[in-house]
């Protein structure tokens, strides 16, 4: 058996277009532009290419983009000041503190500074409580991303065996809540479970999002179940050349498309899907604070 691939790659294009729709409509029905700012603190990398990318896609769909720097050494003082401003600014309907922040911020802190309405990260503690709860919130984007394709390749995920291994803030958690939502039976595995491989051996969706790169096997997969990898992890490559690196996921691709109904490849899957739901999110929160309707099947 050979797994069919979830193409996140083409599904997140496909969200992109459906939002960029939704936005020409509201400029044109209702004079109204979503807006996304995105703040970054410091220079890392990594999120500086990230921070790129969202404004660009940002701007793609026809929404204001706006991106705030701010230096390494800038203080809680500053930022907050800086979110209160986002807050009460009627063209900003989506926030975005780049994370990780620099150690000397209190992260919890700056995040649950943002208005839960203008959170299109769905990490204020509101939105967090307003999921748990089963209630209309905000729903962080890579979670969202997962449950909009397996909604899609399934479509009813009612009474099936999930187990998402990681128990992250960002994905983990309100992965697992998603799921249950949807009326899975939820397993949260991580470091400390025991006997994860026998765990994993009785999902019919795994999800996969603890950041070891390749650390689930073909043979904890069950035949059939569908395979969701969070993981992005750089590793080196030789057989690419001397020095070159290479983008592996949390699963070991190659033996586990032997066993699993379908999977996400590393890279091409849930990552494009992150951003496309960051978008997604913007919309609702412009719909929502607007009193407009949502848009039908970008929401949870
Ligand atoms: N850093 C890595 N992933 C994320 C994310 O989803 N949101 C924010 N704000 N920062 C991140």
């Amino acid at each position: 058996m050979t797994a069919e691939i979830i193409d996140g790659k083409a599904f997140a294009a496909r969200v992109r277009e459906q939002v960029a729709t939704h936005v020409a409509k509201l400029k044109e029905e209702n004079d109204l532009t979503p807006g996304l700012a995105v703040v970054l603190v410091g220079e890392d990398p990594a999120s500086q290419v990230y921070v790129r990318s969202k404004g660009k896609q940002t701007v793609e769909v026809g929404m204001k983009s706006v991106e705030h720097k701010l230096d390494v050494d800038a203080s809680e003082a500053e930022l907050l000041d800086l979110i209160d401003q986002l807050n009460t600014d009627p063209t900003i309907h989506g926030i975005l503190v780049q994370l990780p922040l620099p150690k000397h911020l209190d992260e919890d802190l700056v995040i649950n500074s943002i208005d839960p309405a203008k959170d299109v990260d769905g990490f204020h503690i509101s939105n967090v409580g307003l999921l748990g709860t089963g209630q209309k919130s905000m729903v962080p984007c890579t979670p969202l991303g997962c449950l909009m394709m397996l909604r899609d390749y399934h479509g009813d995920l009612s009474g099936m065996n999930a187990v998402v291994i990681g128990r992250s803030n960002i994905v983990g958690k309100p992965m697992a809540n998603l799921l249950l939502g949807d009326s899975c039976t939820v397993t949260v595995a991580h470091s400390r479970t025991k006997d994860l491989p026998d765990v994993v051996r009785g999902a019919d969706i795994v999800v996969a999002a603890v950041g070891r790169p390749e650390m689930v096997p073909g043979d904890w997969i069950k035949k059939g179940a569908t395979v969701i990898d969070v993981g992005i992890n750089r590793i080196p490559a030789p057989e690419k050349g001397e020095g070159k690196m290479k983008l592996v996921g949390d699963v070991d691709f190659t033996s586990a498309a032997k066993v699993a109904g379908a999977i996400t490849p590393v890279p091409g899957g849930v990552g494009p899907m992150t951003i496309a739901c960051l978008l997604a999110n913007t919309l609702t929160a412009c719909c929502r604070s607007a009193g407009l309707p949502e848009p039908s099947g970008l929401t949870a």
